[in-house]
């Protein structure tokens, strides 16, 4: 039924400051439909506002991460309704890529389509040995609708991006991590559990340095490099007005460990 719960979230971690979605739709690949999504808006939604979590960590199974979006609930919409946003479709989808706290995807098996959109729109990717990443929707007469001929192109380059797009050839784990598009490759039954220690290293940090880092990182996607360097450097002038630059700073020099922030 619909009101099945299609995720699982859990807060994990050795200091339980780290937000874990994990998708539970096995019927279908976890086929990423409108309710599980709208699922997904409210847990990271929910993690984004929790002072106690540091990073978010998004995983599937592990025999798949997602099939794409759900091509049965799009089979019958029309142009008119999506183009003109009646129905909504994919407006959940931005909450993702808008989150200001960092988001690790964990990837095992197919990661296709919209599930390949997904974890391009999480800030770091990390794959099983197995996992294989594509964009198949040449393949259902459409083109990827959610970043995945923009993002992969960012990620991997043209001429791989391009041919992924335009056949729906899927790469595996060690392709994508020659390629950029992943930054490491860990066995099946590891990955999660090394997407979870990185969340909880990144949780040690300061959460508004944190968020300052994020932004600077994805500035570089969307300024030119004049624009970013700007950016960049503005935010580093910005650090100095905050008690957590101060206190990292002292305390290298006065060899301790920082404090726990305050801003
Ligand atoms: N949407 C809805 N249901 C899906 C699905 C999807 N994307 N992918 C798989 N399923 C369902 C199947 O319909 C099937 O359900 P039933 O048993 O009820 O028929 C069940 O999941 C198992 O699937 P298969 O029998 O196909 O499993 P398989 O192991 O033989 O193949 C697969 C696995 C290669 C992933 C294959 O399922 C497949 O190719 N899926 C579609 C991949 C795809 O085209 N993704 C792009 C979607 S479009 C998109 O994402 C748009 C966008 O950019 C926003």
């Amino acid at each position: 039924t619909h009101h099945e719960k299609m995720l699982i979230v859990q807060r994990v971690g050795a200091k339980q400051n780290v937000g874990l979605i994990k998708l539970n739709r096995p019927k279908a690949h976890n086929a990423l439909c409108t309710p599980l999504m709208k699922e997904m808006q409210t847990a990271v939604k929910e993690f984004e506002e929790d002072d106690k979590i540091g990073a978010i960590v998004i995983t599937g199974s592990e025999k798949i991460f997602a099939a794409g979006a759900d091509i049965k609930e799009m089979v019958v919409k029309d142009f008119a309704t999506i183009y003109t946003g009646k129905d909504h479709f994919l407006d959940e989808w931005k909450t993702i890529a808008e989150c200001k706290k960092p988001i690790i995807a964990a990837v095992n098996g197919f990661c296709l389509g919209g599930g390949c959109e997904l974890v391009m729109a999480c800030d770091i990717i990390y794959a099983g040995h197995h996992a294989q990443f594509g964009q198949p929707e040449i393949n259902i007469g459409t083109v990827p609708g959610a970043g995945g001929s923009q993002r992969l192109t960012h990620a991997v380059g043209k001429s791989l991006a391009m041919e992924m797009v335009l056949t729906g050839n899927r790469i595996d784990a060690e392709t994508a991590l020659r390629a950029g598009l992943v930054s490491k490759v860990y066995p099946a039954k590891e990955v999660l559990a090394k997407a979870i220690e990185l969340g909880e290293k990144i949780g040690e940090q300061s959460p508004l340095i944190v968020q300052m880092c994020k932004e600077a990182v994805n500035s570089a996607y969307e300024l030119t490099l004049k624009e970013g360097l700007h950016f960049e450097r503005r935010l580093f002038h910005a650090t100095f007005s905050t008690h957590d630059r101060k206190e990292g700073m002292s305390a290298f020099v006065e060899k301790r460990k920082p404090k726990r922030s305050l801003d």
